[in-house]
């Protein structure tokens, strides 16, 4: 980035909301061209042409960020796309920045920050050593474009007919430029292309196409139709029980793509929207409806696929696809909690409570740290963590345990998959104003003061819609401090800084937990929860895990299946075999009734679902406020995958993958498991069958790496190589 910086900013001189703008401008080659490179950046979605051609392949192009903060800029080579005569226009759509609505917010505070707006620099060097600098300004051009209407959560309208009658010139604007930034994530691009597995007309008599994945992208259709037919294609995650297309759970979001039909044949996709679905529906479609004139396009984040997992059972075979289906719908620049509804938030807990899985399943080492340097910048000046990074709203300082521990985790879980000790470094004021805030909001170590979403969607409380009722949240949020200031002493040390005051009070805090929540090792009656025991377990705060985990398991055993919600989801099954009830984690992994992971898989999930019962066995919903199929968060039971199933566990004090401990956990309803982990050492492999009441073993770990094989309690060493046992 070096020419932009001397680019104005433009925008349009008319008040331009909710759909597209275009810039600009002609200019002669007039000499032998050796080089180009484009720098550009928007406040909104931009997509760049020259001469009617496509700049780079970034969808969403740059990206989300904390705008008012920081702002992508991406540079492109275009050498290969100067003509002599060329035109460069640079579309920009509302996307995050401006789209109506985003962020759950209406009305004046989202109209206030709604302007979309461009700026670039094209530097051109002639073969006789001239370089000269095109740069964004008043001398260009500005109209309307044919997205005439186009905003994230209702999608687009698309008229291929249109053109502006009163184009003009670009308006001129002073903006600070030291928002600018080289981009720092992972550029979105289109990945794979899913054809239509089936043409439905359903009882209502609507033509509906099943692409046969919930997934987060566009379609891209062939279409001719009539002169001003509108043609509408919607998006749906899942039919109802009658088989009937059901939006209800979008809420207010359209999630529509509409086409102005010219009577010309067209091949069209979106630019400046996406969409979560697996069904589309055609209205106003008078072409014949033909599975190869519809292609779905999924696009999210270019990480590189790092982890596999296969075992015996289909069932936990299509779970961990539908994990991995998660990540892929989700992780679009940034986290959110989901791609279909009017949200599409990087909701903090749920970010933080996926990122192990997240960092085995993909390489996120760029994705999260482009998305923690925009949680530091959003992070108040007293240390609060907002819900949602890039923070949308603003202004509030709630500050909810579990959700604000990104702040803490996920550099954590960044430096033991890839020993990245920059982003802990980078991070590390930021998490001591976060554990200092929880200081002055405690009392005796104990927080219970402030907003809490508490074990957010549990089945504890007295109705499923009590959404945060159930385990206390005092003591959630006491855990969840004892565990992050963990995190802080840890880091602390790692960046050469005494500690000793962190640890002593989280010391204080581990004492005051027992002495207000525990006794004798278990969990009071008045706050016995599955999740509780967990927290107690699985963060190191009991002084008798061998009687808290009896309690744990007391307490499934009771009802037969988990409670959990967020927040002791992620760890319930690492409590229980941590401490000997390796075989009750199976009966939860593998039970099929409601609740359990398996009950989605059982009624045709193909991602993860919010609640235990998005769907309900009658094929009934659960309620419309709040209701995804396609939700991380509980996809995070496949580090226990990696982890103890097939046993390919991190060394804290070898990061990673430097030394790795190999300790599967074999169970006799599964003949056989296998994982791989392309680490950055190389790829780690643990694979266990067996047959005729044998078990055999085989890893293979890579050069300069070595491991503690844990098999029935006995520990051998190992270096690189393909080991059997
Ligand atoms: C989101 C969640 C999020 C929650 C906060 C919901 O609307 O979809 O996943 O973490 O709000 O509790």
């Amino acid at each position: 980035m070096k020419n932009i910086l001397n680019a104005q900013w433009i925008k349009s001189p008319k008040t331009v909301i909710d759909r597209e703008i275009v810039f600009s401008k002609e200019f002669k080659a007039e000499k032998e061209v050796v080089s180009a490179s484009l720098e550009v950046t928007a406040l909104g979605v931009y997509l760049a042409r020259i001469n009617g051609e496509r700049v780079g392949d970034f969808i969403l192009a740059p990206g989300w960020t904390s705008y008012k903060k920081r702002l992508q800029v991406d540079t492109y080579d275009v050498t290969a796309m100067i003509a002599e005569n060329n035109v460069i226009t640079i579309g920009v759509g509302p996307g995050w920045k401006a789209s109506a609505y985003f962020g759950m917010h209406s009305g004046e505070w989202q109209l206030g920050f709604r302007e979309m707006a461009a700026i670039c620099a094209l530097t051109i060097k002639y073969a006789d050593g001239e370089t000269r600098i095109i740069t964004s300004g008043g001398d260009w051009n500005c109209e309307n474009g044919k997205h005439v209407y186009s905003s994230l959560y209702n999608g687009y309208i698309y008229d291929p007919a249109y053109k502006d009658i009163f184009p003009a010139k670009a308006q001129v604007f002073e903006k600070k430029r030291d928002i600018l930034l080289d981009r720092q994530g992972e550029k979105v691009v289109e990945q794979e292309r899913l054809e239509p597995k089936e043409i439905i007309i359903t009882p209502k008599g609507e033509t509906v196409l099943d692409f046969g994945q919930n997934m987060t992208g566009y379609v891209e259709f062939k279409i001719k139709g009539n002169k001003g037919e509108r043609a509408v294609i919607s998006h749906a995650e899942v039919l109802d029980a009658e088989g009937n297309f059901y939006t209800d759970n979008l809420r207010s979001a359209k999630a529509q793509a509409i086409f102005i039909c010219d009577g010309k044949e067209h091949i069209h996709k979106s630019e400046y929207n996406f969409f979560g679905f697996r069904y589309i529906r055609l209205e106003n479609w008078s072409d014949e409806v033909k599975k190869e004139n519809f292609t779905a396009i999924v696009v999210h984040s270019d990480m590189k696929r790092t982890g596999y997992f296969e075992c015996s059972d289909e069932r936990i075979n299509k779970l961990f696809s539908n994990i991995i289906w998660g990540q892929k719908g989700n992780f679009l620049d940034v986290p959110t909690d989901c791609p279909q509804r009017d949200e599409r938030l990087g909701w903090t807990g749920d970010a933080q409570v996926f990122v192990k899985t997240a960092s085995y399943n993909y390489d996120v080492e760029r994705f999260f740290t482009k998305w923690l340097a925009d949680l530091r910048a959003d992070q108040t000046g007293w240390g609060t963590i907002p819900h949602v990074i890039p923070n949308v709203f603003e202004p509030s300082d709630d500050c909810s345990s579990a959700w604000a521990e990104a702040a803490t985790v996920c550099p954590w879980q960044l430096y033991l998959t890839y020993a990245n000790k920059d982003i802990i470094k980078d991070s590390l004021e930021s998490m001591k104003k976060y554990i200092e805030y929880i200081d002055e909001n405690s009392y005796g170590g104990i927080w219970d003061r402030g907003w809490h979403f508490g074990d957010w969607l549990n089945l504890d409380g007295s109705s499923p819609e009590d959404c945060s009722k159930g385990t206390e949240k005092g003591l959630i949020a006491t855990a969840c401090y004892i565990f992050s200031s963990d995190i802080l002493a840890k880091s602390m040390e790692l960046c050469g800084e005494d500690s000793a005051e962190v640890k002593a009070k989280r010391e204080e805090s581990i004492l005051a937990f027992r002495s207000k929540f525990m006794a004798d090792g278990r969990i009071l009656p008045e706050y016995e929860t599955q999740t509780a025991c967990v927290l107690a377990l699985h963060f190191g705060i009991t002084d008798n895990a061998a009687e808290t985990a009896k309690q744990l398991n007391e307490l499934v055993a009771e009802c037969g299946h988990l409670k959990t919600g967020f927040v002791g989801t992620p760890y319930l099954l690492h409590a229980l075999s941590d401490n000997g009830y390796a075989k009750t984690a199976y009966d939860i992994l593998l039970r099929e009734e409601y609740p359990s992971w398996l009950f989605s898989v059982k009624m045709g999930a193909t991602t993860i679902w919010e609640h235990w019962d998005s769907m309900r066995e009658d094929g009934s919903m659960w309620s419309t406020s709040m209701n995804s199929f396609n939700h991380y968060a509980y996809g995070s039971v496949a580090d226990w995958l990696y982890g103890d199933a097939a046993g390919i566990k991190t060394d804290e004090s070898k990061p990673g993958f430097e030394h790795i401990i190999l300790a599967p956990l074999t169970d006799s309803r599964l003949t056989y498991v296998k994982a791989s982990i392309e680490t950055r050492r190389g790829l780690v492999k643990s694979e266990w069958k067996t047959e005729n009441g044998k078990t055999e073993y085989e890893f293979t770990v890579p050069e300069g790496v070595t491991a503690t094989v844990i098999l029935d309690g006995k520990e051998t060493e190992v270096g690189a190589g393909v080991h059997k046992f």
